[in-house]
């Protein structure tokens, strides 16, 4: 086991870094370490509604920063910069092709539990979660899609790599550029958020959190 300190050190190092030192690039393997445990995240019914873009392309960023206020240093100065693409209605909806192959292929799941599975599956949509319009599927999608980036950001503070999430970007332009720079099928996936990864240049100011009496009820 890890010591608890080891750890909590961990999400003390971790903040939202503001500027990279673009003479440091994060390696192959400590990225692919950072990519599994993306890959080893829990999702609803185990679906893994998620896609990552690593967008390491010059030009691709220069674009994207043109819309992206949260990101413009990031994208200049990030040794990786990933984008999360969440699955859409077509791939998300219960009876989707993407659902049942997913089960059998790489859930490996038996037949009959295919049905039953995809039963509950529906039912859950339909009426325990209401998921029934596009919107609201792709937000549900979309929560899941910030498991992956919670491990993936801690994951990366473990072995002393920065990272930073960002939401501060135009979701339609920034669609629009990925569908026309990599043609990226946006009635199938949209864009949840991204996150830079690298090394710090400058130190963090200490961290301001509330209580943990402030925000947590024991009853
Ligand atoms: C979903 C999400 C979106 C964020 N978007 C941005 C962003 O666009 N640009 C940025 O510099 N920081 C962004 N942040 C970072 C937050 O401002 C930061 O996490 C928060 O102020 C707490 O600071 P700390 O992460 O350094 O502890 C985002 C954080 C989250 C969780």
């Amino acid at each position: 086991m890890i010591e608890k300190e080891k750890i909590l050190n961990a999400y003390i190092f971790r903040h939202a870094c503001k500027l990279f030192d673009t003479e440091k690039k994060i390696s192959d393997s400590d990225m692919q370490f950072i990519l599994q445990t993306a890959q080893l995240s829990p999702s609803s019914f185990g679906f893994e509604p998620w896609h990552f873009v690593v967008v390491q392309d010059r030009g691709l960023r220069k674009k994207l920063k043109e819309q992206a206020w949260g990101a413009t240093a990031k994208l200049d100065t990030a040794s990786h910069f990933v984008i999360c693409l969440t699955m859409k209605f077509p791939l998300m909806k219960y009876d989707s092709e993407y659902i049942e192959n997913f089960m059998r292929d790489v859930q490996k799941l038996p037949e009959n539990v295919i049905e039953s599975k995809g039963k509950m599956y529906e039912v859950f949509q339909k009426s325990d979660f209401n998921l029934t319009d596009e919107r609201k599927l792709f937000d549900w999608a979309a929560k899941q899609c910030y498991i992956p980036l919670g491990n993936m950001m801690t994951s990366a503070a473990m072995i002393g790599i920065d990272s930073c999430p960002i939401e501060g970007f135009n979701q339609e332009i920034s669609n629009t550029i990925l569908k026309e720079d990599l043609g990226i099928d946006t009635s199938l996936y949209g864009i949840s958020y991204m996150v830079a990864f690298g090394y710090r240049v400058n130190e963090p100011r200490p961290k301001t959190r509330r209580n943990i009496s402030d925000f947590v009820t024991f009853k």
